[in-house]
């Protein structure tokens, strides 16, 4: 077989987007004027998030039904708190959270993004840039910080909300994760997150331990599957011991995880206790 054949066989088509994306995507309104929307759609050369530019106009993101993840983020959930978002990518969360009236959304990724795209279809992306090509047509304030989840504390600001979206299971160290989000809490603030679950029986370990490339081909970043035991271990680890696990479910053949962390009242009262003495 020649060289090009090789090359071709082993980059992923960009997905169709069905009706499950734009169901989600709808629910943050852009109404560019359609010229616009097509030029800013097309300028990006991969899109991971599916946005309603304009009426009929959408990017071809190629993340699949989020719809399931929208049961925890009603309006009361953002109204009027401080939003972190690690890992936005193209940073659908960060302006769904602005669009549902937080008063203050940090979006924060390393863009690992750039290596596993190029790896799995191919595409040479410029970090940020779909993010960018968004908060222009919005007209957005959400910040966008390139840094690493782990050094979230650098940036000297507490949030009411830590959007953990896709990522938990991307990092070498999850409890690290957890904690350094864990640290940047105000009280009462609460961790949303989703990850990759676990195929493992019920009564086997709680984490799944993934080779390089074993879930996606060619994505050496996805370490971890997560039962609901296994984040509520992490939980207590990181002083999060109420872990609501929402849903389990699965998506394009891909098991998901869904829950809400916070400190019980009793740990609160400790670490308050603790802020005073
Ligand atoms: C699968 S995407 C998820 C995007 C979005 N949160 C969602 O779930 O729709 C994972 C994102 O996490 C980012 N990421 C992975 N490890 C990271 C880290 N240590 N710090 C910051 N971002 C990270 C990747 O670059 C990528 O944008």
């Amino acid at each position: 077989m020649a060289a090009s054949a090789i090359a071709a066989e082993r980059i992923e088509p960009i997905p169709e987007t069905s009706d499950a994306e734009r169901v989600v995507a709808d629910v943050v309104v852009i109404g560019a004027p359609p010229a616009v929307a097509k030029r800013v759609r097309d300028s990006v050369p991969l899109w991971f998030h599916t946005f309603a530019l304009a009426p009929g106009v959408y990017t071809p993101g190629i993340a699949r039904d989020h719809g399931y993840r929208l049961a925890v983020l009603g309006a009361d959930r953002f109204a009027r708190r401080s939003v972190l978002d690690v890992g936005a990518f193209d940073g659908f969360y960060s302006f769904l959270a602005e669009v549902r009236g937080a008063r203050r959304v940090v979006a924060v990724d390393n863009e690992q993004y750039v290596d596993w795209v190029n790896a799995r279809f191919g595409v040479t992306l410029t970090g940020g840039v779909g993010f960018r090509a968004i908060a222009g047509l919005l007209g957005s304030r959400v910040e966008y910080r390139r840094m690493d989840a782990l050094d979230v504390r650098e940036l000297g600001e507490r949030f009411d909300v830590a959007l953990c979206f896709g990522i938990l299971h991307r990092v070498t160290d999850p409890t690290a994760l957890l904690r350094a989000l864990a640290d940047v809490l105000a009280p009462g603030g609460e961790i949303v997150l989703e990850t990759y679950g676990s195929r493992l029986a019920t009564d086997a370990p709680p984490f799944e331990a993934h080779e390089p490339g074993d879930v996606y081909a060619r994505d050496d970043f996805v370490h971890w599957g997560f039962s609901p035991d296994g984040l509520r271990r992490l939980g207590r680890i990181v002083g999060l011991d109420d872990v609501e696990v929402v849903d389990q479910l699965e998506i394009d053949g891909h098991p998901r995880i869904l829950a809400v962390l916070r400190a019980t009242q009793a740990a609160s009262d400790v670490a308050a206790a603790g802020l005073k003495g």
